[in-house]
């Protein structure tokens, strides 16, 4: 099972999709271990893309991230950061493929609705950012042997 960060971006709560983004994860089988409504400090952002620093576009996103409220997410599931990446669809909204996230309520390429952690690395470091250890929780979905075959012991 693996983890990752995903960040409902200030337009996505402005804008009043938090429940249609939110209905994605759910429909798709991937399970919410961490979840809470927070405004990001200059401080947060910046590191949070970190390996952003220097390039053209860094600033705005800062300055955009810090905006508004925003909802983030901690949710687990068998290769649950390519998954996410997938429904989240290409960076700009723009590009984006339809039946994606970013492809099916935007068309802006900077305000594109959501974030994703990219590799396990960047999901432990950014899940480490947002999310105290004891705010993540291990629960059963009461669905989990139906959303996987756990016949041999491993979800498949
Ligand atoms: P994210 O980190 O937010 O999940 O997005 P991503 O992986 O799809 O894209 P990334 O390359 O990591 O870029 C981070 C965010 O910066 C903004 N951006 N603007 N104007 C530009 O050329 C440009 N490039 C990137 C986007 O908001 C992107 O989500
Ligand atoms: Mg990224």
């Amino acid at each position: 099972m693996e983890r990752t960060l995903i960040i409902l971006k200030p337009d996505a709560v402005q804008r009043g999709l938090i429940g249609q983004i939110l209905i994605r994860f759910e429909n798709k089988g991937l399970q919410i271990v961490g979840m809470k409504l927070m405004q990001i400090s200059t401080k947060l952002a910046e590191t949070h893309y970190e390996p952003h620093r220097g390039k053209p576009f860094y600033s705005g996103l800062v300055k955009f991230m810090t905006s508004s409220p925003v909802v983030v997410l901690a949710i687990e599931g068998r290769d649950a950061i390519a998954i996410c990446r997938k429904m989240m669809g290409a960076t700009f909204g723009s590009k984006a493929e339809p039946g994606t996230i970013r492809g099916d309520f935007g068309v802006s390429n900077s305000f594109n609705l959501i974030h994703g952690s990219d590799s396990p690395e960047s999901a432990q470091r950014e899940l480490g950012l947002f999310f105290q250890a004891g705010e993540l929780l291990e629960w059963q979905p009461a669905s989990r042997g139906w959303v996987y075959d756990l016949s041999k012991g491993q979800p498949e």
